[in-house]
């Protein structure tokens, strides 16, 4: 028997308890759409058969997760859950101070707010929805310094979540190394397809900033997932543990700010992490008005306590093989049928290419937004446009901001779905694909100010 034949992963774990989820027919999808203006946040989650809309709060919590909740210690002050969460932070991420926040975007705000003034600058590799508005909020400016692979959906180069050294030298030569606090670094990169950025790029982007006296704040977010591909992918790290690396990549940073809802399976929470007294002071004077007394940061007792068995769980070799592993099993598939998606495939979802699947439609009719409307009413499958409608506008002209990637996204939770799942929603895609002549596009009838992506409305053209 060749040893190839040995392939296969499969998941570290059995399933003990099942979550029914249930078919609608097209008729009733095609009213719920409407009623939900075309945009699939606006679905109820009963209307939904698979859901792919984020892995964001909805992965599956462990038994010893269940079990750490019926030891949470509802203290308002000094909860021991905090202390367990600020180990564990300690442990595996190495940041020195915790901020606990009720989710990522909370720990944006505040870091944000403490370091950013009116006029400054902030580089980053591609910018994140919420991050970027709490950026502007606070008066700065965000400058993509993502190298240009990122923006192209053929390419595979396999770091696409690297800093262009040049572009960052370039910004700093033009604003000056006093208009730029931080530069941000995203592990992985959620808008550019869940795409890793290497070991060795940000050891160059740290060099290059600590000549200047510039942080780097990360956004670990997907920490554990870039740490995997960095594992997998980068030259001489084959033989080093995801949680070395991850080790590894959180020391060469000034500070984090996480949303704990992906890589650490928790239905919702975050934090900021910082090395830096001073700011760590200045933090946990803003988090007692916007979030919480600093020991809990609008987090409950119990959730901080199966965040701490989160985290030791995301960094565990089988774990991120069989989460990653699932992604690209989907991957591959879309692949074989002809889908054009991001290469190479990321680790959080599969993301498809919507101009190169909707040719026949411009960006002014919204084609992501269209195939995530048509892929719900093939077969209840809710997925997410990240395209023209997540980029929003951009804030002095009031023009639309045109990304260069239109994408829809299926976003795998963490074990949650199982590979039938996966075929299931491969062949929904295809299926789509082969009558994607009748797809007309929208119109937007509704705009929010902020993050329209959440709550705008549309019409069929
Ligand atoms: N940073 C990244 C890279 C994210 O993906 C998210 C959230 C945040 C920050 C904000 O964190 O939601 O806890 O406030 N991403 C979700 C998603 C919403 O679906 O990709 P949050």
């Amino acid at each position: 028997m060749p040893h190839t034949i040995k392939q296969s992963w499969a998941e570290p774990y059995k399933i003990k308890m099942v979550e029914p989820v249930f078919i609608t027919t097209r008729e009733e999808r095609e009213q719920a759409l409407q009623q939900a203006g075309y945009n699939t946040f606006l679905l109820r989650s009963e209307d939904v058969y698979i859901d792919l809309l984020t892995d964001s709060g909805t992965s599956a919590m462990s038994d010893r997760q269940w079990a750490g909740l019926m030891l949470g210690d509802e203290a308002y002050a000094g909860s021991r859950n905090f202390y367990h969460l600020e180990e564990a932070v300690r442990k595996y991420y190495g940041y020195r101070y915790l901020v606990p926040t009720h989710q990522g975007r909370g720990a944006e705000h505040i870091i944000s707010q403490i370091l950013i003034k009116k006029g400054d600058v902030i580089p980053g590799n591609m910018y994140f929805t919420t991050t970027r508005l709490h950026q502007e909020l606070a008066g700065g400016k965000f400058v993509d310094v993502i190298i240009d692979e990122a923006h192209d959906p053929e390419s595979t180069y396999p770091f696409k979540g690297d800093v262009d050294l040049d572009k960052l030298q370039q910004v700093i030569d033009m604003y000056g190394a006093e208009r730029i606090p931080y530069v941000a670094i995203a592990t992985t990169v959620n808008m550019a397809g869940g795409q890793p950025i290497s070991l060795a790029n940000l050891r160059q982007v740290r060099e290059l900033t600590a000549r200047y006296g510039i942080k780097i704040i990360h956004d670990m977010t997907r920490v554990a997932e870039n740490a995997f591909m960095i594992q997998q992918k980068e030259e001489g790290y084959a033989a080093k543990s995801v949680a070395e690396i991850t080790r590894e990549i959180c020391d060469l940073t000034d500070g984090a700010t996480m949303s704990a809802k992906k890589d650490a399976m928790v239905n919702i929470g975050g934090f900021l992490a910082l090395n830096d007294a001073d700011l760590y002071d200045e933090a946990r004077n803003m988090v007692v008005i916007y979030e919480g007394l600093h020991t809990y940061g609008g987090m409950a007792g119990r959730d901080m306590e199966a965040l701490a068995i989160g985290i030791a769980e995301s960094l565990q070799d089988d774990h991120i093989r069989a989460r990653v592993g699932q992604v690209h099993y989907l991957g591959n598939k879309l692949h074989e049928y002809g889908v054009p998606i991001v290469k190479p495939v990321g680790t959080h979802g599969v993301f498809i290419d919507a101009r190169a699947f909707l040719p026949h439609l411009s960006q002014d009719v919204f084609p992501a937004q269209a195939l995530a409307a048509e892929l719900y009413l093939d077969s209840g499958v809710r997925t997410m446009e990240r395209g023209v409608v997540s980029a929003g506008r951009n804030r002095e002209t009031g023009e639309h901001n045109y990304p260069k990637l239109e994408l829809v996204r299926l976003t795998i939770p963490r074990r949650v779905y199982t590979q039938a799942h996966m075929d299931v929603v491969a062949e929904s895609v295809a299926s789509v694909l082969a009558e994607r002549d009748r797809i007309k596009g929208l119109k937007m009838v509704y705009e929010p100010k902020y993050l329209r992506f959440f709550q705008a409305r549309f019409e069929p053209l």
